[in-house]
C-alpha cells in the first residue's frame, strides 16, 4: 500500500523540521556619538515582532579591526569576526552616507572576509541628508563582488524627517511597513541562498 501510495503521490509529505534563519543586523558606523545603535535597535525590534528568524546585533566596533594588512590588532577578535559572519544566513546593513559613500570602517571590516558573506541575502537600511541613498548604492556594487544578494526594498531615512536635530531617532511610522518589505524579500532570498551553500 505504502509503495501504491508513493507511486500516485497520496503520501502524506513527512514535514521538515525548519530551523529558523540567523540574520545579522551589521552597524556600519563606529565612531564616537554615531546614532547606528539606535537604528539598529529600532529595525531588530520591528524584525523580531515578524518571529520569522533570530535577528541579532552585528557592531563592527567590537571587533576593532585595524585596516586590512596592518600589523597589530587582536587576532581572536578577527577570527570572532569572522565566526560571527559566517554563522549568519543573511544581513541588514545599517549605513550612513559618509562623503557620499559607506564608512571606511564597514568597508574595512567587508574586505576582510570573502566565503563568510558568499551565497547569502541582505537588506540595506541607510540613512543621511539624502536617505544615504548614495551610501546604499555604492554597497551594492561591493555586496556584488562579494555574492550578496540585496534586496530591492531598501528603507532609507531621513536625518531631517526620521531624526530630530540630526541625532535623535524618530523614524516616521511609514519606516516600519518599509522595513517590513524589505525583511518580505530578506528572508526567502535567504532560505533559498541557504540551498546552495
Ligand atoms: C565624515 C562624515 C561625512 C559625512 N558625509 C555625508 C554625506 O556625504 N552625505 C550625507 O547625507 N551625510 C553625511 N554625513 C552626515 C552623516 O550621515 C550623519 O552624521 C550620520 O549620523 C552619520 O552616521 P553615524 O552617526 O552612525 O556615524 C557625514 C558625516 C561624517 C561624520
Amino acid at each position: 500500500m505504502g509503495f501504491l501510495n508513493k507511486l500516485f503521490g497520496n503520501e502524506k509529505q513527512e514535514e521538515q523540521p525548519m530551523t529558523k534563519l540567523n540574520i545579522g543586523i551589521i552597524l556600519g558606523s563606529t565612531r564616537e556619538g554615531r546614532v547606528s545603535p539606535q537604528v539598529g535597535a529600532w529595525v531588530k525590534e520591528v524584525a523580531d515582532k515578524r518571529g520569522d528568524a533570530n535577528y541579532t546585533i552585528i557592531d563592527i566596533a567590537d571587533y576593532k579591526l585595524p585596516l586590512l594588512g596592518e600589523p597589530g590588532g587582536d587576532a581572536s577578535k578577527v577570527a570572532a569576526w569572522s565566526e560571527a559572519i559566517a554563522k549568519q544566513d543573511g544581513f541588514v546593513f545599517i549605513v550612513q552616507e559618509y562623503n557620499h559613500s559607506i564608512t571606511g570602517a564597514l568597508k574595512n571590516a567587508l574586505d576582510y572576509l570573502r566565503d563568510e558573506w558568499n551565497n547569502k541575502a541582505a537588506g540595506i537600511v541607510s540613512y543621511g541628508s539624502v536617505g544615504g541613498a548614495r551610501a546604499a548604492e555604492h554597497l551594492r556594487g561591493i555586496l556584488g563582488e562579494l555574492l550578496v544578494a540585496d534586496v530591492r526594498v531598501h528603507p532609507a531615512l531621513s536625518l531631517f524627517t526620521d531624526f530630530e536635530n540630526g541625532t535623535d531617532f524618530k523614524p516616521k511610522e511609514v519606516q516600519v511597513d518599509s522595513v517590513n518589505q524589505m525583511l518580505d524579500q530578506v528572508i526567502p532570498w535567504s532560505t533559498a541562498l541557504k540551498t546552495i551553500r
